[in-house]
């Protein structure tokens, strides 16, 4: 049994969507916790430096453009096997392979405006939700 954090955002089309309830509910009901939550408009900078890993992509413009434009929902999540956990309830980021039952599955056809974002291992869950929250803004469920 592992205990991990992850970070969880609601993208820009999810909050403009209605969706933020609808989406939290989800993580929530399968027993995970909430331990950070705040709503913001990303920087460029923030933007930029969460998703440096996909600095050469050939959709890295237009996923720049659309983190920034309006804003997000940032999430902290603690829970047992969080990481994983989070990405089976997230669906596939390809909307051909996002299972009906996940939040792209349900609700998204297309790869960019895909509503969700889910830090995808250890490594990254800490370095992400270093970029969102500050260490006082975390919380512990015990
Ligand atoms: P996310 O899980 O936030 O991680 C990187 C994001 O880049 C992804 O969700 C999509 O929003 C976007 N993305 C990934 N692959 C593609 C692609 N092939 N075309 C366009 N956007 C993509």
């Amino acid at each position: 049994m592992e205990i991990e954090k992850t970070l969880i955002l609601v993208k820009p089309d999810g909050v403009q969507r209605g969706l933020i309830g609808e989406i939290i509910s989800r993580y929530e009901r399968k027993g995970l916790k909430i331990v950070g939550l705040k709503l913001l408009q990303m920087t460029r900078d923030t933007a930029e430096e969460l998703y440096a890993i996909h600095k050469e992509q050939p959709f890295y413009d237009k996923l720049i453009e659309f983190m920034v434009d309006k804003p997000i929902v940032a999430i902290a999540i603690e829970g047992k096997n969080a990481i994983k956990i989070t990405r089976l309830i997230n669906g596939a980021t390809d909307p051909l392979e996002s299972a009906p039952g996940s939040i792209r599955g349900d609700y998204s056809t297309d790869i960019t405006y895909n509503l969700v974002h889910a830090s995808d291992c250890a490594e990254n869950a800490k370095s992400e939700l270093a970029i969102l929250f500050s260490p006082e803004e975390l919380y512990s469920p015990r």
